[in-house]
Parts: C-alpha cells; structure tokens; sequence
C-alpha cells in the first residue's frame, strides 16, 4: 500500500504557481486576483475561506473577501458579483457553497462571468467539461486528476467507482475520468447494494460526507481508493468517508485524511485564478 501525499504534491505544485505568479508580474505589471463570497457564518465555511486567502497569499496573489450577512438579499449578492465580473484586478470569483436557503444558488451561480469562474460551476464551464472542450474544472475532482497522474496512475479502461453525485465533486469528477477513457459509474444515495458496485472497481473514489461509508468488505485487494469525504468528528478530529485503519492494508493505493485530496483542492484553485488570469492578459493583447 502507498499513500497518495496531496499534502507534498500540492506545496509542489504552489512552489511551480508562485513563480509563475511573479513570471506573471514581471510581464503584465499586475497580480492574479481573487475575490471570495461568503455568506453567513458557517464555520467550515468560514474556514475553508481563510485557507483560500493564506494560499493567495502565499502564491501572491491579491485576495478580498465579501462577507455577507446570512439574511442578505439575492440582489444584493448579484450586485457584488457584477462589480466583481467589470473588476480589472479580479480574474476569479468564488461564491462559497453552500448558500442560505433563502438564496437560488443556480442563479447565483449563473451570475459569475465564465472567464471568471475559477470553480467551474457556471453552467457554461459545465457544458464544456461534460463535452470534453477546455473550460475551468471543478477544484477537487481536478486536484484527484492531479494526484492520480503524479503516481502514474492512467484511468483508461480502468473501472472507477464514483460514491457521492454531488454538482461539486462526483458529477464532475465522472466527466473528467469519462474524458481520460476509464469506464465510470457513480453510486449515490439510493444505490441499490453499494458494496456490489465498489468490489467491482480498479478505483473506488469517495465523496459523500458519511464517516465510515466504505468499510474493508467492501473494498478488493489491490483498488485504488481516493476519500474526498471530509468530516468532523465529535472528538475534533478530521477523518474521510473510508474506513483508513482497515481498508488502507488492502489497498494498493489510498489517499489519507488529512493530507490527500483537500489540499490539492486548495493549489488547484489557485491554478485556475492563475489561467484565468493568463487567458485576460491574452484578451487585452
Ligand atoms: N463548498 C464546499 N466545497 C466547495 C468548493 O469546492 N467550492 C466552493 N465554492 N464552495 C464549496
């Protein structure tokens, strides 16, 4: 068994975006940028938007946040993103999910210029990954893709087993392994016998938010098995969707929790404010 080392992969991958970043400077007199939209007071929310900003940091790029109160209007909210989409220092726009419920999340969504939509959830970058054309692609399924290619590992013709059909990860995550010719299926919620679809694969990724979801019977030896899960536990600590201590041993490789697939998230969010702004610089030659 060998661990999938996000953690390494993505200081890596930082260190190449940093100079390219300056590279980025020298060129055009100006940083890549990035704005964030917070809504409410979520703490994994919360969290997750001061990581993103100390990763700008680290990598020099200019960041803002706009925190909004939970009961702000939808109007109010397109309003800020319009002004971000006519911003000449933003390149990308990221709206942290998930939104209150009073708020249509699609419409939102909607709103964010595609050219800024370093998340890849704009309908539009959707269509174009589900197509196969260049777009921006989500940030997790992108940094699984990363992962898996830095330990050689080729999904063509393999079985990929998908746990989890969410827009953010599973969805998009089958279209990019579809796109590398692996033959996908994606399990959900109302998969009838889980265990019968993850027995059959090559690799089994996982990402559903459920502690414990994939247990050591369910796995073949020698799967490949990436744990996108990220959850809390009422001890504090930080644990995926699989089973490690007892699946990891029948695995031929596995991604642990912390220290796999979530910080590759974070450098490929950086990635794509950094295309993204390489593809604005082109726009103005
Ligand atoms: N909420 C949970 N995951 C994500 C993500 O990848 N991007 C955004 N914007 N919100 C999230």
């Amino acid at each position: 068994m060998q661990l999938l080392d996000g953690k390494a992969l993505a200081k890596k991958m930082e260190e190449n975006i940093s100079l390219e970043s300056k590279a980025f400077k020298q060129k055009t007199g100006r940083i890549p940028g990035l704005a964030v939209i917070l809504v409410g007071h979520d703490p994994a929310s919360q969290a997750y938007v001061g990581m993103k900003k100390k990763a700008c940091d680290r990598a020099g790029f200019y960041s803002v946040s706009h925190e909004m109160p939970e009961d702000i209007s939808q109007e109010a909210i397109i309003n800020t993103i319009e002004m971000m989409n006519h911003n000449p220092n933003i390149d990308g726009i990221l709206i942290q999910l998930p939104l209150p419920s009073h708020i249509d999340t699609t419409k939102i969504l909607e709103v964010v210029s595609p050219s800024k939509d370093v998340d890849g959830f704009h309908p539009y970058n959707v269509g174009r990954l589900a197509t196969g054309l260049h777009g921006f692609v989500p940030c997790t399924p992108l940094g699984v893709m990363e992962l898996l290619s830095e330990y050689n590992i080729d999904p063509k013709g393999k079985n990929c087993c998908i746990v989890g059909a969410s827009n953010i990860v599973g969805k998009p995550m089958a279209a990019l392994l579809l796109n590398a010719n692996a033959t996908v299926e994606i399990c959900h919620i109302f998969t009838d016998d889980l265990k019968k679809h993850t027995l059959a694969a090559d690799i089994v990724l996982v990402g559903a938010g459920v502690v414990n979801l994939i247990k050591e019977d369910m796995i073949r030896e020698g799967t490949i098995v990436v744990d996108i899960g990220i959850n809390k536990t009422s001890d504090g600590r930080l644990v995926g969707d699989v089973d490690f201590d007892a699946v990891a041993p029948k695995t031929s490789y596995i991604t642990p929790v912390p220290g796999g697939v979530g910080p590759m998230t974070i450098t490929m969010l950086l990635s794509n404010t950094l295309k993204a702004a390489q593809n604005h610089a082109k726009e103005l030659v």
